[in-house]
């Protein structure tokens, strides 16, 4: 109901243009037209990208134009959804959606991105360095944790810092610190990746993966600690972290 009724409101005030396969925005910079666009996205959007679309669940769209990205390009996204996640299609009318590219890129800081401290380059460096042994990275790389090759695409700058400085503040499903204790008292670290009642599976700290059966194991020791080492600012400067998060701030992967 109250959706419906908010799309009346928005039609009529973006009546004026007829929009057919148009590539550039008819509503750029029109007021009407963001104040129209805002009331969408608070009704459609903002559950996953935050009422002020710097990011919840879904990424932070505040700073995609400073990245590169075109009107048309955020059009065609929203329109199709991106398929293997929660972004869903849409099959509102153009010039809603137009107007919700209008309203966001309204808010977009323009040079966010770009003028977001650190050096993308070094950054690579030291994600080389010092995090492919456990993330797959846009090419090689581990997978104790992981992959990274899209993180810039699904998390916002201030996640990433949070999860390099305290990796147990919130460890994703799948990744969880599991310790088995066979009977002669040898002990196999490593993510469970699997459990039922009579067996767990584990990639070790190895990676390899391993399955046991519960009833071969003296115990299994559940750990609420992430694999990953706390990178504090004593082990990562504040200056190699800000050339990092820059550096998977750019990893958008390719679908
Ligand atoms: C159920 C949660 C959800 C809703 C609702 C949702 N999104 Fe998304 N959106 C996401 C997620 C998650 C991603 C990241 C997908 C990926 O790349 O894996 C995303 C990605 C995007 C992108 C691409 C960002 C990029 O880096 O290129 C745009 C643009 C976008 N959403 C706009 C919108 C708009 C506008 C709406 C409302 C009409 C909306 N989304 C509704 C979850 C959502
Ligand atoms: C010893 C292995 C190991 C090393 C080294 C390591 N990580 Fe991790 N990382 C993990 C594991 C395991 C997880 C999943 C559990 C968690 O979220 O803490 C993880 C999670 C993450 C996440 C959260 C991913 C998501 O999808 O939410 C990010 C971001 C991350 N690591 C970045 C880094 C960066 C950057 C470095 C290098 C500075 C690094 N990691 C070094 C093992 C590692």
């Amino acid at each position: 109901m109250r959706h419906t009724l908010l799309s009346a409101v928005a039609l009529l005030v973006l009546a004026a243009p007829t929009v057919a396969q148009q590539t550039a925005n008819p509503y750029d910079s029109d007021p009407a037209a963001m104040r129209a666009g805002r009331a969408l996205f608070a009704n459609r959007c903002a559950e996953c990208h935050g009422a002020d679309a710097r990011g919840f669940s879904g990424p932070d769209l505040t700073v995609l134009w400073a990245e590169g990205t075109s009107d048309e390009r955020v059009f065609q996204t929203i329109r199709s959804g991106v398929s293997g996640s929660i972004m869903p299609s849409s099959t509102a009318p153009d010039n809603e959606i137009w107007a919700m590219v209008a309203y966001v890129k309204s808010i977009s800081t323009v040079a966010a991105a770009l003028d977001a401290p650190g050096d993308p380059e070094r950054g690579q460096e030291l994600v080389q360095a010092r995090c492919t042994r456990c993330h797959y990275v846009a090419g090689g790389g581990g997978y104790l944790g992981p992959d990274l090759s899209r993180i810039g695409a699904v998390r916002t700058r201030e996640s990433l810092m949070r999860s390099i400085r305290e990796p147990a503040a919130s460890i994703q499903p799948g990744y969880r610190t599991v310790t088995l204790v066979t009977p002669s008292g040898d002990r196999i670290r490593g993510v469970a990746k699997g459990e039922d009642a009579f067996s767990v599976q584990i990639l070790d700290t190895r990676q390899q993966l391993r399955g046991y059966m519960k009833s071969d194991l003296a115990e299994v020791v559940r750990e609420p600690v992430s694999l990953m080492p706390e990178f504090t600012s004593a082990r990562l400067p504040d200056e190699d972290l800000n050339d990092i998060v820059r550096y998977l701030g750019t990893l958008r992967g390719n679908r």
